[in-house]
Order: structure tokens, then sequence, then C-alpha cells
């Protein structure tokens, strides 16, 4: 048992007066590259990293289900014969939606046991490295195996989804839940968003003495409100245009095409994701012929179309991506949904310092908000610890 499990089942113990039944956790993830191209249908290329949420629980005799947090105060209680995404806030709704978006998928929890939980995390919140799908992916995990349910990792990825569009209320696609699920360490998760296929691609980051820095803007994002869900209409839009179900069907030979039936905005935010999934195909091939290193300009010229073509970076971002660059990292982008959150650097392990500081001096220069920087490891997806 590692420390913090030790410490989260202590806290379940000292919350709830006896031990738990498990403990199970879940990372947050980074998007090495493929955005705004889940909830087109198209291609992304995430991991999991070595920042996590664990969940312990306890089986109940009754159907009440009790929420508490190393991180917050009081308790949340829910039954689990009334629950809707209406009487759901706060943190909480992450983990009493992903229960509620079982049922609602069909699965039978007419028989589920309630249960007695306590959450502990160190993914940082609104950071952009998906500490919600990390919080749901816990919970599903744990209530899979404590409820005997029959689900698969890609199928839990998909009810996180739920959890967090109905529960929450935000048009995410399903890249941070699949990321959260199925990641692997040393290794990124392709995913397929159309068929849902996904396959570990190995990254040999310590290999070839690489390392990710993580370079969080400290500007807080917001995906339930403002610019995501536009760029989400912006493509819906686009789709309905050009006469397709999912921007998914649009590849690059229709962009002439599509420059002439779109208003120019339009065009460019179809341009991003048509590029984007090309990008991301791209890079899958150049890691397995020729590695990391190899892959910079693709990330560079993600970070470029994100910011010129789907408006969704924020000055701090594209001022730490420069700068990072500029000082020898390999590539670097922003990552997540955008209008803050955090961006990545791939860097020559040995250079990993130097490059951070180069990059806060830059944003410091500037009179920018500065950067909160560290690196971080493709590590393994959800999992039970005790
Ligand atoms: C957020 C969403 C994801 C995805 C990214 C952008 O992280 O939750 O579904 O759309 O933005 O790639």
């Amino acid at each position: 048992m590692t420390d913090r499990v030790a410490a989260v089942t202590a806290a379940f113990e000292a919350a709830y007066g006896r031990l738990p039944t498990g403990v199970w956790s879940a990372p947050g993830r980074v998007n090495l590259i493929g955005e705004h191209t889940d909830y087109n249908n198209g291609y992304v290329l995430p991991f999991a990293i070595n920042r996590r949420t664990w969940a312990a629980v306890g089986m109940r005799e009754d159907r009440t289900v009790r929420l508490r947090s190393t991180f917050a105060d009081g308790e949340t209680t829910a039954s689990l014969d009334a629950l809707s995404p209406d009487a759901m806030g706060g943190w909480s709704a992450y983990v009493l939606g992903v229960a509620w978006a079982m049922a609602d998928a069909g699965i039978d929890l007419g028989e589920a046991s309630g249960l007695d939980i306590l959450i502990d995390s160190d993914v940082p919140v609104g950071a952009g490295l998906s500490s919600s799908a990390a919080l749901e992916c816990a919970a599903g995990v744990a209530f899979t195996e404590l409820w005997t349910l029959d689900l698969d990792k890609i199928a839990l990825a998909r009810i996180g989804r739920v959890a967090e569009n109905k529960a929450v209320g935000a048009p995410t696609g399903l890249l941070d839940q699949a990321a959260s699920m199925l990641g692997e360490e040393d290794h990124a998760v392709f995913l397929d968003c159309d068929t849902e296929a996904a396959h570990p691609v190995p990254l040999h980051l310590k290999q070839e003495g690489l390392a990710i820095l993580v370079m969080n803007s400290n500007v807080e994002h917001e995906h339930a409100t403002g610019g995501y869900g536009d760029r989400f209409a912006s493509c819906a839009n686009g789709a309905k245009a050009l006469g397709v179900a999912t921007l998914r069907e649009i590849g690059a030979d229709d962009l002439t095409r599509a420059e002439g039936a779109l208003d120019e905005e339009t065009y460019r935010r179809v341009r991003h994701v048509v590029t984007e999934n090309q990008r991301v195909l791209d890079t899958v091939d150049t890691l397995a012929a020729a590695g990391p290193r190899a892959i910079g300009d693709l990330m560079n010229a993600s970070q470029a179309s994100m910011r010129d073509d789907f408006e969704i970076t924020v000055p701090e971002i594209d001022l730490a991506c420069d700068a990072a660059v500029l000082a020898g990292a390999v590539g670097a982008r922003m990552t997540g949904g955008g209008f803050g959150g955090s961006s990545i650097a791939l860097v020559p392990a040995e250079k990993a310092q130097e490059i951070a500081s180069a990059v806060q001096g830059a944003l410091s220069d500037a009179g920018l908000r500065e950067p909160t920087i560290f690196t971080v490891a493709p590590s393994q997806g959800a999992r039970r610890d005790r």
C-alpha cells in the first residue's frame, strides 16, 4: 500500500468509524495532441498522468450514499432511489452523476447497496488536467466492482462522459474519461472517437531522455459555460452546412469546398478540426517510425492551429509555448479545452529545469500571470489500490 492509499484509508476510518471495503483510484490526463476533435468523432492521443483521485468506499446495508472528501468540509447525503441530475451540485455531482448515468444507461441498480465514500486527490482543479474525469472514473471502477456490474473500461468512460454532460452540464467528448480509464505507463492512448476503438501507443520518453512539462497558466477555465460550448456549436453548424453528420467525414481534400460553403470564421473552425485529426494520425505514425523527438513540429502546428484557427488559447498559454520552444523544447502546445488551463512542453530531461525557468521569466517579463510548472509521466489508468 502506498502512503497515499494508507492515508485515504485512515481518513475514511476517521470519517466513518470503520475500514473501507476497498480503495480505487483514477488519474488526470494531458492530451498529447488532438484537441476539440473528440466530440467531432475524430481522433485523440492523450495519456493518463501520475496525479490521481482516490475513492475509499465502504458498503452499507441501506440505499444511502454518503460523501466526504479531504479537500472540502461537510458531508453530502443522497439516496440511490432518488438520483437526479437536477438535485446534484459541487464536486459530489461527479460521483453521484456516475451512479445516475449507470442507471440512465439501463443498468439495474435496484439491488445496489448504499455506500460511504471518502475522496482524496492530487489532481489540480481548474488546471485543464481533468480532475473531473479522475473523480468520475475512480467512482466508476469502485461502483462496478462493489455492485458487481459487467462494464468494461470504455463503457465506464462513456458513463463518465454522460455524468459530465448531464449531471454537470458540459458538452464534452470522450477524451478525458478514455484517457483516465485506459492509460498505461509510458504509453499514450490512441482513441478513434467514432468507432471507440482504442490502443496504447508506446512513448519511450525515459528511454529517449525526454520529459513532459505541464505549464498551468493559472487562468481558470470553465466548460459548462462560455467558449467551449461556442466551439461545439460552430463545429455542429459547419457539419450541417457541409451536409455531413460530423466533421469526421471531412478530409483535407474537402477544405476547398468547405471554404466556399462556409463563412470565414466557421471555415477556420472546421479547418482546425480537419488538420488536427490528420496531425493525430501523423503523430502516431511518427512515434512508431522515428520516436518522440520527431513529433515537435506536429505539436507546434497544433498549437498554432488552436491559436489562429480555433482561437481557444490565451496570451499566457501562447507565450509559455513559444518561450519553451525557444529555450529548447522539442515542441509545445496547449492541452485540453482551452481558454486557460495548461499547456505541455516535450523537453530533453536534462533541460527541464532550464526551460521551466525560461518560461517563468518570459511570462514575468511580459507582465503576465506566471505559470505553475511541473513534470508529469504517462501512468496507469483507473485501478483498485487496496
Ligand atoms: C475538454 C473536454 C474534452 C475535449 C477537450 C478538447 O477537456 O472535456 O472532451 O473536448 O476539452 O480536446
